[in-house]
């Protein structure tokens, strides 16, 4: 396969040397496309001799062959690693001013993108944007990681490894329509591909052969035949966990507790999901119940009512009936369904749960994340803030992911999809374990 490798200046240009060691030993055919920056790193000797092909970074070398758009036109496969916070900007522009942006423009082989960069830069509002439009655009985003970057700081931002590219871009080869080298036409360069295919034909399908129950949205529990008691839950990041799944491979089960109809469209047209509706929490605790055990991974991203109406009434309530005083609700407690999926839980098996906390600090909030994972002993436990006016009906969320050690494994901050990919990135990591 002819593959492209994009290498950007970033200090963990030195680990794609290994990248590019990996692809060639593997059989493909490797063209390295270094920026002008990236060669400060890492010199074209070495790319060359790693390669076994020429290198050059500028659209005017091989005009005769027109290198500038023939080497995106004949790739297989485009990865671009490390990726800069400045190439992502430059990639969701469609800059093409040197030899990657124009291969990166002139392609329509999938393209994987290896982000590395300082926590601050990643977390930039500018940085979320540009990798949810490239996102949106079919473009594959593997890590970055949590751990020790560049000097004495660390949290999200390090290059994932090379080994872990390597085995995403394999992934990508297996999956994508393949081009012979030099014989297919790919069409009009600048034909974009419908998202929809995009995101159906390029996805890496790490979550292969994994069973997913995914519950979403919020329980109602009854008062009358006309009104109940309910949440603020949207459902929007419960859908954007089991699309990000099902395109990654996994066999979904989303249990929509009254999800709105347009927050549900595009699951409802994923061959890889079934959807079941449900609306109180003892609806949700058969319906999930009865499924548990087929699961590989559960993940409670519902929001549950603790309590239900005790002898809900089958007329409505009338002011008229209480001409005195105010009717009263007399509660009872649901049960845990969460707890109780994760005390009957098979070795083996990753259970999830999400908790949208109200706290002064963000210490407070893992605090209270940390109790309400021990307390429901999960593997997992996803923690966001909430608040009157964050939190909910929003397109952005972060969460911070505890794991069992009591340590926040990774906070992702982004689009609810964004959180979704770093979620499920995590869960694997906790499940390789
Ligand atoms: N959950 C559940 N069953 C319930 C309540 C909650 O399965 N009866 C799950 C939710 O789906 C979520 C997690 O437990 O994954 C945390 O929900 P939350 O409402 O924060 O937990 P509670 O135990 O109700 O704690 P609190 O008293 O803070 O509301």
């Amino acid at each position: 396969m002819f593959i492209v490798l994009g290498v950007t200046g970033g200090i963990a240009a030195y680990k794609s040397v290994m990248l590019a060691r990996a692809f060639v030993e593997a059989g493909h055919d490797v063209h390295v496309v270094p920026t002008e920056d990236a060669l400060r790193f890492v010199g074209t000797p070495t790319w060359e001799a790693i390669s076994r092909n020429p290198v050059t970074t500028s659209v005017h070398d091989d005009v005769p062959e027109v290198r500038h758009v023939a080497l995106g036109q004949r790739a297989d496969l485009v990865v671009v690693a490390p990726a800069t916070a400045n190439t992502l900007a430059r990639m969701t522009a469609g800059l093409a001013d040197d030899l990657l942006g124009t291969t990166l423009l002139a392609t329509r082989a999938p393209v994987l993108v290896a982000p590395a960069m300082h926590t601050e830069m990643w977390e930039h509002p500018s940085t979320v944007h540009n990798i949810a439009v490239l996102r949106d655009r079919g473009v594959h985003v593997i890590g970055p990681e949590s751990g020790r970057l560049t000097g004495t700081d660390s949290g999200p931002g390090r290059m994932t490894e090379p080994d872990g590219i390597a085995q995403a871009a394999f992934a990508l080869l297996g999956d994508a329509p393949q081009h012979t080298a030099g014989t297919t036409d790919p069409g009009p360069a600048t034909t974009p591909l419908p998202a929809a295919d995009a995101g159906e034909t390029r996805a890496i399908l790490d979550l292969d052969g994994i069973s997913m129950l995914v519950s979403a949205g919020g329980t109602r529990e009854p008062i009358d035949p006309v009104r109940f008691i309910g949440n603020r839950s949207s459902g929007r990041q419960g859908v954007a966990i089991a699309l990000a799944a099902a395109d990654r491979g996994a066999d979904v089960t989303l249990f929509a507790a009254n999800i709105d109809e347009s927050i549900l469209a595009a699951a409802d047209a994923h061959p890889g999901i079934v959807i079941v509706h449900v609306s109180s929490a003892a609806d949700l605790e058969h319906e999930i119940s009865v499924r548990a055990d087929g699961a590989d991974v559960i993940v409670m991203t519902a929001a549950v009512s603790d309590y239900r109406v005790d002898g809900t009434s089958d007329q409505k309530i009338r002011k008229e009936d209480h001409p005195d005083e105010a009717p009263t609700l007399h509660l009872v407690q649901n049960p845990d369904i969460l707890k109780g999926l994760a005390t009957d839980r098979w070795p083996g098996q990753t259970i999830i749960g999400f908790a949208a906390e109200t706290a002064e600090s963000t210490e407070e909030l893992l605090e209270r994340g940390r109790r309400k994972r021990a307390r429901k002993g999960v593997d997992l436990l996803a923690v966001n803030e909430v608040g009157w006016s964050s939190g909910f009906e929003q397109e952005q969320n972060t969460l911070h992911l505890i794991d069992a050690h009591d340590d926040v494994l990774r906070t992702v901050t982004g689009t609810k999809r964004q959180a979704a990919e770093g979620l499920l990135d995590t869960i694997l990591r906790v499940r390789a374990r």
